[in-house]
C-alpha cells in the first residue's frame, strides 16, 4: 500500500521540479527606444513591465497614467515626464494588434 522510498523520493522531485518551473520568472522587455533605459528605472520599480506592454492607450490616456504612477510614487524627473509620454503613446498605441500575454506554466497539452 505505502510507497517505496524510491517512489516517494521521484513523487516529491517531480512537486518540486514542477513547482520551480511554473514559478520561473517570464522577462517582459518595455519597447526599444530612447526613454527605454529612464521607463525601466521609473516604471518597473514596483511592477514588471507586463502591465505597461499590456496596455493598447491613446496620448491621452497614457497622460493619465504616467501622471497616475508618479502620484503612486514613481520617481520621474519633471523634465523626462513629456517624453516618457510620449515614447509610451507611439509605442502602445491602441491600433496595435493586442497584446499575447506569455504563459509562465508549460503547457501540458
Ligand atoms: C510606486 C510604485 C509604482 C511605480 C514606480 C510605477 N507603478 Fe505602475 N502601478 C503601480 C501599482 C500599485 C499598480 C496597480 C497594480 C495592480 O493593479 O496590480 C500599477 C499599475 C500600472 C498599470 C496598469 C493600469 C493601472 O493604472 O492600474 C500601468 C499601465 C502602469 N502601472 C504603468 C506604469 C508606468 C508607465 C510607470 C512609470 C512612469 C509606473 N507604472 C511606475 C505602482 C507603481
Amino acid at each position: 500500500m505505502f510507497m517505496s522510498k524510491a517512489k516517494l523520493f521521484t513523487f516529491c522531485w517531480l512537486a518540486i521540479a514542477l513547482a520551480a518551473n511554473a514559478q520561473r520568472p517570464v522577462t517582459v522587455e518595455l519597447p526599444a527606444g530612447q526613454m527605454q533605459n529612464k521607463a525601466r528605472t521609473a516604471c518597473t520599480t514596483c511592477h514588471d513591465a507586463h502591465i505597461i506592454v499590456q496596455q493598447r492607450l491613446s496620448k491621452a490616456a497614457w497622460d493619465k497614467e504616467v501622471d497616475k504612477m508618479i502620484k503612486w510614487g514613481a520617481i520621474v524627473n519633471p523634465s523626462d515626464r513629456d517624453a516618457l509620454v510620449e515614447y509610451f503613446s507611439q509605442q502602445l498605441t491602441p491600433d496595435q494588434p493586442a497584446y499575447v500575454a506569455q504563459r509562465s506554466a508549460r503547457s501540458m497539452h
